[in-house]
């Protein structure tokens, strides 16, 4: 066996949007009500970016967060990934405008396309340089303004959603200890069920496209439910058993963050009781690529993740994509 440099994430750092808009000011908006989003999602509030605000913005404030809780000065890290569905423009990369208001000279950089699944994909990823030896210290970035790309008058779609960014550093841990197994699935033959039609070179925006809203995301929620709630307890137990491990084991399983319901229906495939799991739809809604650095930020401040603890990890999203980590903790 090649000998591999043991990785873990030694620094998280997130940014929310100040806005908070709630179900209540919605009612204001679309024929809903909380009650429904309330039953329906779990979903109490989420944060707004405001319109000058753009996902590199939120970006950079989550990398400088993580740095420094991880001790890192920007000229050491090697390289920048931001996972995002949500890009300040189709090109530069946003990694690269990160790049440059971090001044990590040093950094080589670049985005990460995976729809809410983006983390993941980016956590193995950036994993991979430094598990190679490759590269010393990467910086990965789930951020989005997902809020751009909603057709605010779709009740169906337009509550569910939130901005956000959370940037994590990734570095040589002690052996035995960091992550452990990694999983990445795919399958685009759902890819109609979660996507923005225009914008791309399959339909290029021009004024019909503009006034059909297929420059918004479109979403068919029944089927993206199903398959999520298939998804998210077998990425999970995949993932641990790759580790060597039982699901006795895992301390914490931090899911990505769209439907209280989705969450329960994986906790209960995995006999987990929701003591073990971390919540936050409620707060933020569904910030896509952005969810689970978020929470995961949250679980180690608020004192849930310990030395030695097992921590899973667990995104789905457009592709169709999903994907799973399991980490201990170092
Ligand atoms: N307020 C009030 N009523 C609403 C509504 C809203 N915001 N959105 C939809 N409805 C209505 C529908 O029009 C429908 O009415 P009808 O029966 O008269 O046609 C009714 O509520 C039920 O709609 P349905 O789509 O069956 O609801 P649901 O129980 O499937 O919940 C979602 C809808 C979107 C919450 C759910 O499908 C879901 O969470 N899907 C997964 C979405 C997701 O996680 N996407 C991101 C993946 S990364």
């Amino acid at each position: 066996m090649p000998d591999f440099v043991p990785v873990g994430i030694v620094g998280v750092g997130t940014c929310l949007p100040e806005r908070v808009v709630t179900n209540k000011e919605l009612e204001t908006m679309i024929e809903t009500t909380d009650e429904w989003i309330v039953n329906r999602t779990g979903i109490r509030e989420r944060r707004i970016a405001r319109s000058e605000e753009a996902t590199s913005d939120l970006a950079v404030q989550a990398a400088r967060r993580a740095l420094t809780s991880a001790g890192v000065e920007p000229d050491e890290v090697d390289l920048i990934i931001v996972a995002t569905a949500t890009p300040d423009h189709v090109f530069p990369a946003t990694a690269s405008l990160v790049q440059d208001q971090l001044g990590c000279s040093k950094a080589g950089a670049f985005d990460l396309s995976a729809g809410c699944t983006g983390f993941m994909y980016a956590l193995v990823s950036g994993s991979t340089f430094v598990s190679g030896g490759n590269l010393g210290t990467v910086l990965v970035i789930g951020a989005e303004t997902i809020s751009k790309m909603l057709n605010w008058k779709d009740r169906s779609t337009c509550i569910l959603f939130g901005d956000g960014a959370g940037a994590v550093v990734l570095r040589e841990v002690p052996r035995s200890t960091g992550l452990l197994a990694s999983y990445l699935g795919s399958d685009g033959s759902g890819g109609p069920l979660l996507q923005v039609p225009a914008g791309g070179s399959r339909m290029p925006n021009c004024h019909q496209t503009l006034d059909a809203s297929l420059h918004c995301l479109h979403m068919n929620g029944r089927e993206v439910y199903r398959f999520a709630v298939r998804v998210m307890g077998d990425a999970a137990l995949d993932v641990v058993k790759r580790a060597g491990l039982n699901k006795e084991d895992i301390d914490l399983f931090i899911p990505h963050q769209a439907n209280i319901r989705i969450i329960e229906a994986a906790a209960k495939r995995l006999g987990l009781s929701m003591d073990k799991v971390l919540v936050n739809v409620d707060r933020y809604g569904n910030t896509s690529s952005a969810s689970v650095p978020i929470a995961l930020d949250e679980a180690l401040r608020s004192g849930r993740i310990k030395s030695g603890n097992n921590v899973v990890m667990v995104g789905f999203g457009a592709g169709l994509s999903w994907g799973a980590v399991v980490m201990k903790w170092q």
